[in-house]
């Protein structure tokens, strides 16, 4: 089973990298695919607890090589302070990294476009991280991007800077009202990294085709989710690249026949930080009480984040578009304790009910939950091993869910820690 991918069914924080790093020992390599610092991956081991942005989460198992593939974005400076910060807590990183030369970098010009786009759109705002993802791959799409291979030439870096603050700098001062920046010193803080960078630097596509070749496991490890996708998210509230299983394929250099596996990660409620449609969320105190029993706050930028129960056309349409094959169903250990658990089935939009995610944009945001009620359960499940471990009303939860989805759930989580996992069908 060589060629896994994780990917996010819902928008975002569903566990991602807990189930990465559980995996992590029996990988060969682990690999980010697409995304940037906007991502904060959680990864608890014993007392110890670590949030990635950047780095793979497959990062604390000392077998598997990381590897940052072509559709990542990279912003030097959060790369090693990761790197370095992990070192000093006695998780090498730096030795085993791998980066693709064709992975594009986030300058600091990014994150200043990144602020005051969003300050200037005001009300219309997306609610982003504020890392300089979108404007850096903006610029890529714009083919004024930098990539991690013109740090090798300074003379060809200073020239792409130059190129792209032109513009940038125009917008800057005349639009924003905002000081011009200097390419001499945008170019110089990026050098800074050059040498350290050099040895990380590869053909990541070659390198992968060819484990996948001798019958090593590759994990992809999505960031984001599919419903923050450019494509299929809820457009614009989305993020600006391709979080789904087929941006594996494009984000890394592996074909889609290499890949045997996609879980898709969901947690047993809804949640969702920054702006955009959310026809389930809950804005009462049973949306405050779902985020306090769940630790919603932002990994990222401490944001507490939106809640509402499950909705099944939410994961239903993710499980639609990147073929799950598997389902791991997260943080059900938080939903202990209600009487009723209500799940979202269907919508009504204007007067009609929708089984599936409506086709258009404006039908979503005109979607109000139509709610079946499940019996909920007052034991504590945290120390579930399998699934007869946990109460008759709980199981019958999961395998509605499973039913709604239309996919296997192979894998349940009911804690942070790496052993609070139930596992009911092997991954690997
Ligand atoms: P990611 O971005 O998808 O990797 O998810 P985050 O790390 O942003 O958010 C998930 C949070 O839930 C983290 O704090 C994890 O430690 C925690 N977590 C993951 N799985 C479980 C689980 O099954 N139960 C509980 N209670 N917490 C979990
Ligand atoms: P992980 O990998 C949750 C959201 C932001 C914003 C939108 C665009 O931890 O699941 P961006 O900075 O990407 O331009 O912001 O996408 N967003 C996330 N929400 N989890 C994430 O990553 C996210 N990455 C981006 O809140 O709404
Ligand atoms: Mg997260």
């Amino acid at each position: 089973m060589p060629g896994i991918v994780i990917v996010g069914a819902q928008w975002g924080d569903e566990g991602k990298g807990k189930a990465t790093d559980q995996l992590g020992d029996q990988v060969d390599y682990v690999v980010r695919y697409s995304g940037g610092n906007n991502a904060g991956h959680t990864v608890v081991v014993g007392a110890e607890k670590y949030a990635l942005h950047l780095l793979p989460s497959g990062i604390l198992s000392p077998r598997a090589v990381p590897v940052l593939g072509n559709g990542v974005v990279i912003d030097l400076d959060v790369l090693f302070d990761e790197i370095d910060t992990l070192a000093a807590r006695g998780v090498p990183a730096a030795e085993r990294l791998l980066i693709s030369a064709n992975a594009h970098l986030i300058a600091p010009y990014h994150q200043t476009i990144d602020r005051v786009t969003e300050r200037f759109l005001g009300k219309r705002r997306i609610g982003t991280t504020g890392r300089g993802v979108g404007p850096a791959y903006a610029d890529k799409v714009n083919r004024i991007g930098l990539r991690v291979q013109d740090l090798l030439d300074p003379s060809i870096l200073a020239q792409k800077v130059a190129a792209a603050l032109e513009q940038k700098n125009h917008l800057l001062v005349k639009v924003y009202n905002r000081p011009a920046l200097s390419a001499a010193e945008m170019t110089e803080r990026l050098l800074a990294h050059a040498e350290r960078v050099r040895p990380m630097m590869a053909d990541v596509a070659r390198v992968l085709n060819q484990a996948l070749d001798q019958g090593k496991t590759v994990l992809f490890e999505g960031a984001q989710a599919h419903h923050l996708d450019v494509d299929f998210g809820t457009y614009p509230y989305v993020t600006s690249s391709s979080p789904i299983a087929a941006g594996a394929c494009t984000g890394t250099g592996v074909g889609p026949t290499r890949l045997d596996r996609i879980i898709g990660i969901a947690k047993a409620y809804t949640t969702r930080v920054g702006e955009g449609p959310f026809p389930g969320e809950l804005l009462d105190d049973v949306g405050e009480q779902l985020r306090q029993a769940g630790g919603e706050f932002g990994t990222t930028t401490g944001r507490p984040r939106r809640c509402g129960w499950f909705d099944a056309l939410v994961v239903e349409q993710a499980a639609r578009v990147n073929s799950f094959t598997d389902v791991f169903l997260t943080k059900l250990d938080v939903l202990t304790g209600w009487e009723k658990i209500p799940v979202v089935v269907a919508y009504d939009v204007d007067g009609t009910r929708h089984d599936v995610m409506p086709m258009t944009q404006t039908d979503f945001h005109h979607a109000t939950p139509i709610y079946e009620y499940w019996d909920g359960w007052t034991e504590d499940i945290s120390g579930a091993r399998s699934f007869a471990d946990l109460p008759g009303t709980c199981q019958a939860y999961v395998r509605r869910l499973e039913e709604l989805i239309g996919v296997r759930i192979s894998g349940i989580g009911v804690g942070a820690e790496r052993d609070q996992t139930i596992m009911l069908h092997d991954l690997i």
